[in-house]
Protein backbone atom coordinates (compact mmCIF):
# COMPACT_ATOMS: atom_id res chain seq x y z
CA UNK A 1 0.00 0.00 0.00
CA UNK A 2 1.23 3.30 -0.96
CA UNK A 3 0.03 6.01 1.53
CA UNK A 4 0.31 9.86 1.32
CA UNK A 5 -0.03 12.37 4.17
CA UNK A 6 -1.01 15.38 3.35
CA UNK A 7 -1.48 18.66 5.57
CA UNK A 8 -0.91 22.46 4.76
CA UNK A 9 3.07 23.38 5.18
CA UNK A 10 4.22 19.57 4.88
CA UNK A 11 7.12 20.78 7.22
CA UNK A 12 4.53 20.37 10.49
CA UNK A 13 1.78 17.75 10.54
CA UNK A 14 2.45 15.62 7.57
CA UNK A 15 6.18 15.24 8.12
CA UNK A 16 5.37 14.03 11.04
CA UNK A 17 2.57 11.61 9.96
CA UNK A 18 5.43 10.04 7.57
CA UNK A 19 7.40 9.31 10.35
CA UNK A 20 5.34 7.72 12.64
CA UNK A 21 4.00 5.62 9.79
CA UNK A 22 7.97 5.22 8.48
CA UNK A 23 8.63 3.79 12.10
CA UNK A 24 5.48 1.34 12.03
CA UNK A 25 6.32 -0.03 8.91
CA UNK A 26 10.13 -0.60 9.93
CA UNK A 27 8.52 -2.16 12.89
CA UNK A 28 5.95 -4.02 11.56
CA UNK A 29 7.87 -4.89 8.40
CA UNK A 30 5.06 -4.20 6.34
CA UNK A 31 5.64 -3.97 2.49
CA UNK A 32 4.22 -0.70 2.60
CA UNK A 33 5.44 3.01 1.41
CA UNK A 34 4.66 6.55 2.52
CA UNK A 35 5.13 10.25 1.35
CA UNK A 36 4.23 13.52 2.71
CA UNK A 37 2.99 16.16 0.85
CA UNK A 38 1.78 19.77 1.51
CA UNK A 39 -1.07 22.02 -0.30
CA UNK A 40 0.54 25.63 -0.44
CA UNK A 41 3.58 24.90 -1.06
CA UNK A 42 5.25 27.66 0.61
CA UNK A 43 7.89 25.66 2.04
CA UNK A 44 9.09 23.81 -0.98
CA UNK A 45 12.76 22.15 -0.61
CA UNK A 46 12.83 23.10 2.98
CA UNK A 47 13.35 20.31 6.32
CA UNK A 48 10.49 19.81 8.51
CA UNK A 49 9.93 22.27 11.38
CA UNK A 50 12.56 22.41 14.27
CA UNK A 51 9.61 21.85 16.43
CA UNK A 52 8.50 18.96 14.57
CA UNK A 53 11.85 17.13 14.27
CA UNK A 54 12.14 17.78 18.37
CA UNK A 55 8.91 16.36 18.75
CA UNK A 56 9.74 13.56 17.27
CA UNK A 57 12.89 12.46 18.17
CA UNK A 58 11.65 12.05 21.63
CA UNK A 59 9.67 8.90 19.63
CA UNK A 60 13.22 7.99 18.49
CA UNK A 61 12.33 9.11 14.80
CA UNK A 62 14.67 11.40 12.62
CA UNK A 63 12.71 13.32 10.20
CA UNK A 64 15.15 16.00 9.49
CA UNK A 65 15.91 14.81 5.98
CA UNK A 66 12.40 14.84 4.77
CA UNK A 67 12.32 17.70 2.16
CA UNK A 68 9.04 19.69 1.49
CA UNK A 69 6.69 19.71 -1.80
CA UNK A 70 3.53 20.41 -3.26
CA UNK A 71 1.12 17.85 -3.60
CA UNK A 72 0.57 17.16 -7.30
CA UNK A 73 -1.86 16.15 -9.54
CA UNK A 74 0.01 12.79 -10.74
CA UNK A 75 0.08 11.97 -6.90
CA UNK A 76 -3.52 11.38 -6.88
CA UNK A 77 -2.76 8.00 -9.19
CA UNK A 78 0.22 6.79 -7.63
CA UNK A 79 -1.42 6.71 -4.04
CA UNK A 80 -3.58 4.07 -2.64
CA UNK A 81 -4.63 5.95 0.38
CA UNK A 82 -4.36 9.81 0.69
CA UNK A 83 -4.80 11.12 4.47
CA UNK A 84 -4.91 14.78 5.20
CA UNK A 85 -4.69 16.47 8.22
CA UNK A 86 -7.59 18.61 8.18
CA UNK A 87 -10.83 19.45 6.06
CA UNK A 88 -9.41 22.21 4.39
CA UNK A 89 -6.53 19.70 2.94
CA UNK A 90 -9.21 17.31 2.16
CA UNK A 91 -11.06 19.75 0.01
CA UNK A 92 -7.96 20.53 -1.72
CA UNK A 93 -7.09 17.30 -2.32
CA UNK A 94 -10.89 16.46 -3.87
CA UNK A 95 -10.38 19.66 -6.23
CA UNK A 96 -6.64 18.72 -7.36
CA UNK A 97 -8.79 15.43 -8.74
CA UNK A 98 -11.36 17.66 -11.17
CA UNK A 99 -13.71 15.43 -12.51
CA UNK A 100 -12.26 12.27 -11.00
CA UNK A 101 -13.86 11.37 -7.84
CA UNK A 102 -11.12 9.93 -5.21
CA UNK A 103 -13.46 9.82 -2.11
CA UNK A 104 -12.82 5.86 -1.95
CA UNK A 105 -8.90 6.79 -1.61
CA UNK A 106 -8.62 10.42 0.14
CA UNK A 107 -9.96 11.05 3.90
CA UNK A 108 -9.31 12.60 6.66
CA UNK A 109 -6.61 11.10 8.76
CA UNK A 110 -8.30 10.91 12.17
CA UNK A 111 -11.55 9.98 10.41
CA UNK A 112 -9.87 6.91 8.44
CA UNK A 113 -8.27 6.17 11.70
CA UNK A 114 -11.57 6.62 13.70
CA UNK A 115 -9.63 8.83 16.34
CA UNK A 116 -12.54 9.38 19.18
CA UNK A 117 -13.37 12.99 19.67
CA UNK A 118 -10.95 14.55 16.72
CA UNK A 119 -11.65 14.41 13.06
CA UNK A 120 -8.93 17.27 12.36
CA UNK A 121 -5.05 17.32 13.73
CA UNK A 122 -4.70 21.13 15.13
CA UNK A 123 -2.22 23.08 13.18
CA UNK A 124 0.92 23.25 15.83
CA UNK A 125 2.94 26.23 13.78
CA UNK A 126 1.01 28.79 15.70
CA UNK A 127 -0.08 27.53 18.68
CA UNK A 128 3.24 25.40 19.45
CA UNK A 129 1.05 22.21 20.45
CA UNK A 130 3.51 20.08 18.56
CA UNK A 131 2.99 17.45 21.51
CA UNK A 132 -0.77 17.04 21.33
CA UNK A 133 -0.49 16.90 17.67
CA UNK A 134 1.89 14.33 17.74
CA UNK A 135 -0.18 12.46 20.00
CA UNK A 136 -3.07 12.27 17.63
CA UNK A 137 -1.61 10.82 14.28
CA UNK A 138 0.76 8.81 16.47
CA UNK A 139 -3.01 6.79 18.17
CA UNK A 140 -4.18 7.25 14.37
CA UNK A 141 -0.97 5.72 12.31
CA UNK A 142 -0.68 2.85 14.91
CA UNK A 143 -4.66 2.05 13.98
CA UNK A 144 -4.01 2.49 10.88
CA UNK A 145 -1.75 -0.27 10.55
CA UNK A 146 -3.82 -2.87 12.89
CA UNK A 147 -6.17 -2.43 10.98
CA UNK A 148 -4.56 -4.10 7.69
CA UNK A 149 -2.09 -6.60 10.09
P1 LIG B 1 1.63 22.23 8.59
O1 LIG B 1 1.79 23.63 9.35
O2 LIG B 1 0.51 22.39 7.58
O3 LIG B 1 1.28 21.26 9.67
O4 LIG B 1 2.97 21.93 7.93
C1 LIG B 1 1.98 24.83 8.64
C2 LIG B 1 3.25 25.27 8.38
C3 LIG B 1 3.45 26.45 7.68
C4 LIG B 1 2.36 27.17 7.23
C5 LIG B 1 1.08 26.72 7.49
C6 LIG B 1 0.89 25.56 8.19
N1 LIG B 1 2.54 28.37 6.50
O5 LIG B 1 1.58 28.88 5.92
O6 LIG B 1 3.67 28.88 6.41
Amino acid sequence: MKILMVCLGNICRSPMAHGFMEGLIAKYQLDWTVDSAGTNGFHDGEHPDPRAILEMKKHGLDISKQVSRKIQAQDLESFDLILTMDRQNLNYVKKLGGDRDISEKAHLLLKYANVQNAEEVPDPYYDNRFQESGKLIQIACEQIVQKYL
